[in-house]
């Protein structure tokens, strides 16, 4: 990322925050996995996109116009003991020097520091529910401000949800970011392609992950964005299907839903393809109505449509498949207007795409559908699933579920495939799968 990014994106917090503000973030907990084991730490997304810093036990303060400095860094104290166990850490000098801090503070002094920073100011900017602990102390804080009122310092009236502000900032990706986003893409594009050339039937679907993990490691990225979804057959058909524990059977089709985590921003893709290297009949003809679903929802990623245009172009394109399929019986008008296609296409068509894999961002404005712009990326994802034992569905079709999904950049005149250079047609895909890697 580029550096000077953070403080640019700090500047314009405090300029819509206003003079008479404070904002106060906290830093996401170190989560335990089982005793003394811990979960890899992943900063949290708000955090890191105003600072670039990635050590837990800290908190950022943004004081518009404080003479002494307007961001304040608290983070953990060096200590050599410690560090020999966990790792370096800044201190208060790195949060300066490094992290760009105007003032920095040992976190252990946060209690003691921080009422005062809320002294006379009229708003806090914090998001409030995330942790239980941090709401408390907050509270703790500015009862202190109040117990004071009697010697003339006013404690803040105001709480404003920080979210807002910030989450309209990270909807709009800069030209860093974009490049991050599309080189995650890319790297997750590769992973998809070994992951077609090394499938084979008897394979277990975690060995299929691990394939991706390689890949996504081998070009510089250690994290997924998200748990990968390697589901063979009719596993396909659970939507957050994480086990990845079953045996990949020829004759069926398998769905990888992957995507590499870059510098804090995700990549999130799925291609469904046969196990055995070929689609039969049923596969290929539910197959093709995603892809037309696909192709026409990406068709109407464009600034100027609306957030919803995509989706409609997508149900359209299903329904109008199942139709021709026999799958459902009816006119289209109706069946679109029933919804028919739900028993089948349970999901919505995408999300926003960012530091998190469902990234922030409102989806409406006063209520209606917001208007695509440019630098705003969105996932295009529709899926047929038809669970084994589905009632009044004939057999050959049990068993089948189909998504296909990629990164879509919204540009001045249309839209960019960050995700580009994965097989997605049934003869592209048949080819690839007939080289080994
Ligand atoms: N991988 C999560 C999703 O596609 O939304
Ligand atoms: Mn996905
Ligand atoms: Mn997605």
């Amino acid at each position: 990322m580029n550096k000077n990014e953070y403080p640019k994106r700090r500047r314009r917090l405090m300029q819509m925050m206003g003079h008479d503000s404070i904002a106060i973030l906290p830093a996401a907990p170190m989560l335990i996995r089982n005793r003394d084991v811990e979960h890899a730490y992943r900063p949290d997304s708000n955090f890191f996109y105003l600072s670039g810093f990635a050590e837990p036990d800290a908190v950022i303060v943004l004081v518009p116009g404080r003479p002494q400095g307007e961001y304040i860094l608290f983070c953990q104290e060096r200590d050599p003991k410690m560090e020999m166990w966990n790792g370096p850490r800044a201190g208060q000098e790195g949060a300066c020097e490094e992290y760009g801090a105007d003032d920095a503070f040992p976190i252990d002094d946060l209690d003691e520091i921080l009422p005062g920073l809320l002294e006379d100011r009229e708003k806090v900017f914090y998001t409030m529910g995330f942790s239980a602990e941090f709401d408390h102390k907050m509270m703790e804080w500015l009862n202190q401000v109040r117990g004071k009122s009697r010697v003339g310092v006013h404690a803040p009236n105001e709480f404003v949800a920080l979210d807002h502000l910030l989450h309209e900032m990270r909807l709009f990706k800069s030209r860093s970011e974009i490049k991050i986003m599309r080189d995650a893409a890319k790297i997750s594009a590769k992973a998809h392609c070994r992951a077609m050339q090394v499938c084979r039937p008897g394979m277990m679907e975690y060995q299929l992950e691990a394939e991706l993990l390689h890949e996504f490691a081998q070009h510089g990225c250690r994290e997924q964005a998200y748990q990968s979804i390697v589901g063979g057959g009719a596993n396909a058909c659970v939507l957050h299907y994480i086990r990845n524990s079953a045996e990949l059977q020829d004759g069926d089709l398998v769905l990888i839903d992957a995507g590499a985590e870059k510098q804090c921003y995700a990549s999130d893709i799925t291609r469904t393809f046969p196990v055995g290297g070929t689609f039969s009949e049923p596969q290929k003809a539910i197959y093709e109505i995603v892809l037309a679903a696909q192709e026409a929802a990406i068709e109407a990623v464009r600034p100027g449509n609306h957030w919803n245009d995509p989706h409609y172009a997508a149900v359209r394109a299903i329904t109008k498949g199942l139709q021709k399929s026999g799958l459902i019986k009816g006119n289209l008008r109706t069946l679109i207007k029933d919804e028919a296609y739900r028993r089948f296409f349970v999901h919505r068509t995408g999300h926003w795409l960012g530091m998190d894999v469902h990234d922030v961002g409102e989806y409406k404005i006063d209520g209606v559908w917001r208007l695509l712009e440019p630098g705003m990326v969105l996932t295009v994802e529709p899926g047929i699933y038809i669970p084994p034992g589905s009632k009044g569905i004939a057999k050959k079709w049990w068993g089948i579920g189909i998504r296909i999904e990629d990164d879509i950049l919204v540009t001045k005149d249309g839209c960019e495939i960050l995700s580009e250079g994965v097989p997605k047609t049934v003869d592209e895909i048949e080819a690839l799968m007939a080289t080994t890697n």
